[in-house]
C-alpha cells in the first residue's frame, strides 16, 4: 500500500480535517505495516492558481514552451506523477463556505489533465486513475451530510469518478462549531468511523 495524504485545510496547526487524515493513515498503517506514506500539506506548499498564463503554458505543445511555461506545466506534471504512484488517498477536506478549499480546487485543477487522468473516448470520457481507494475526512462547522446544502460530498464523487477514482470513503466530522460538546461527541463519533473502516483494498 502506498499512500498519498493531501492536507487541504489552509491552517498548518490545528486543522481538524487534518487531524483526521492522520487518523485514517494510522489506521491504514496499523493494519498494513509495510504501507509507504507521503504527504502533501497544501497549506505548505499550495499549488499555483489554474490561470491565464497556466492555461496557455497547457494548452502550448511542449516543444514550444518558453522555459516560464514549462515550469509552470512541470509542477502539474510532479502532482499527477504523484498520484499515480501512489493506490491511496487520503484527503483531509474542511468545508469552506459551502465548498472545498481553494488549495484543493487548485490540486485538482493541476491533476485533471486529458491524456494523463482522462481521456474521450467513442463512448464518452474514462478516468485513467483507476484501482485506487481514496478516503476523505470531511471536517465542518455545520451540519450538511445527506441535505441538499452539502455540494462538496457529490463535488468530489463526480470529480474524483470522473478520473476513474470511484471508490470513495467519506468519513465526517460535522458540528465543529456548534459547541465544545458537539464538537467532541463529532470527532469522536469519526474517530469510530475511522477505527471501523474497511481498509481492505
Ligand atoms: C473561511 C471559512 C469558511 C467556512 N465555511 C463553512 C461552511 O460553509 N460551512 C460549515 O459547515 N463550516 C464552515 N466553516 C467551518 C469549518 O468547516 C470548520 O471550522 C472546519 O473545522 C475547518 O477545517 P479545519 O479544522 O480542518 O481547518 C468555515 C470556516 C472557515 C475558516
Amino acid at each position: 500500500m502506498n499512500i498519498l495524504q493531501i492536507n487541504a485545510s489552509a491552517r498548518r496547526e490545528g486543522a481538524n480535517s487534518t487531524q483526521l487524515a492522520n487518523t485514517v493513515v494510522q489506521r491504514l498503517t496499523a493494519s498494513n505495516p509495510a504501507a509507504k506514506h507521503t504527504l502533501r500539506d497544501l497549506a505548505v506548499t499550495p499549488h499555483p492558481m489554474l490561470d491565464e498564463a497556466a492555461l496557455g503554458a497547457l494548452f502550448t505543445p511542449a516543444e514550444q514552451r518558453s522555459p516560464e511555461q514549462a515550469a509552470r506545466v512541470a509542477l502539474d506534471d510532479a502532482l499527477i506523477a504523484e498520484l499515480q504512484a501512489h493506490d491511496t488517498l487520503v484527503l483531509g477536506v474542511p468545508m469552506y463556505n459551502f465548498g472545498v478549499p481553494v488549495q484543493l480546487k487548485a490540486w485538482i485543477d493541476a491533476i485533471a489533465r486529458v491524456g494523463a487522468t482522462f481521456r474521450y473516448t467513442a463512448t464518452g470520457p474514462e478516468g485513467l486513475l483507476t484501482g485506487k481507494t481514496v478516503y476523505v475526512a470531511l471536517a465542518r462547522g455545520g451540519l450538511y451530510r445527506d441535505t441538499p446544502n452539502d455540494s462538496q460530498v457529490p463535488y468530489l464523487k463526480a470529480m474524483l469518478g470522473f478520473l476513474g477514482l470511484t471508490d470513495v470513503r467519506f468519513i465526517y466530522a460535522e458540528g465543529l462549531a456548534m459547541g465544545e460538546g458537539p464538537k467532541a461527541l463529532a470527532l469522536a463519533a469519526a474517530g469510530v468511523e475511522i477505527k471501523t473502516l474497511d481498509t481492505c483494498r
